[in-house]
């Protein structure tokens, strides 16, 4: 026999209230897209701790957390330019982001071709981050093997007490995701979810609901 079904254990219904059918039956999906992300990023800001968070998965398989900076006809992040990502964004330049936000039972999907932003975009948004931010910015050596988190951590230490300002490094970089698809799913408590796929054809986004 499978050994793992002899192990098999079951994690409980944790979390086993999402929306109620009728709920559901009132969603609307707006004919843009980006104005039903807004629209709900706008209600997840409410009562999500950190709304703009989401997984970014590039050509790896490979998927981590990144924060959404911009959110207008695309997607900004910003990231060192030394990273796995960004060797796996080179190779090959499309990716997807996953937002969840569990206080209003919204999973929203995100797929689409990515391209580096200008430098002086990413200059600027970090001239915006609090000094503490630039500074462990500036010295990660991102993804790269750290023999000791605590002579980082001394190094920041010292360089803190110290400097009043740090030049953008060259490893800070951003790039830019400008979708073809997005999946917008809404859960339900009865597991009827509801779930609008959009795609981009064109310049004109079709939108199909599947099942869930
Ligand atoms: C909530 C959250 C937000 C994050 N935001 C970023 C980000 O904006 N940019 C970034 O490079 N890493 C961010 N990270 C760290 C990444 O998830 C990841 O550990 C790091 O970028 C290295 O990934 P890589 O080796 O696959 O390139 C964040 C992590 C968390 C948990």
């Amino acid at each position: 026999m499978d050994p793992r079904v002899r192990k098999s254990k079951y994690i409980p219904n944790l979390k086993p209230k999402y929306l109620t059918l009728n709920v559901l039956s009132e969603i609307k999906p707006k004919k843009n897209p980006f104005v039903f992300f807004n629209f709900l990023f706008k209600k997840a800001i409410k009562t999500e701790p950190e709304p703009n968070a989401a997984t970014l998965c590039t050509d790896g398989p490979n998927g981590r957390m990144v924060l959404i900076k911009s959110i207008d006809k695309s997607f900004y992040f910003f990231t060192n330019k030394h990273s796995q990502k960004v060797k796996e964004l080179k190779r090959k330049p499309r990716a997807s982001l996953v937002f969840y936000w569990p206080t209003i039972s919204v999973q929203i999907r995100v797929h689409g071709f990515v391209s580096k932003l200008p430098r002086k975009i990413c200059v600027e948004y970090f001239s915006l981050r609090p000094l503490e931010s630039q500074l462990a910015l500036s010295l990660s050596k991102q993804s790269k093997v750290l023999d000791s988190w605590y002579d980082l951590k001394n190094k920041f230490q010292k360089y803190i007490k110290k400097i009043k300002l740090v030049p953008t490094p060259a490893h800070w970089c951003g790039y830019e995701i400008k979708p073809q698809k997005f999946e917008f799913w809404f859960g339900s408590t009865e597991r009827l979810h509801r779930r609008f796929l959009y795609k981009k054809s064109g310049r004109k986004w079709y939108i199909k609901e599947l099942y869930p």
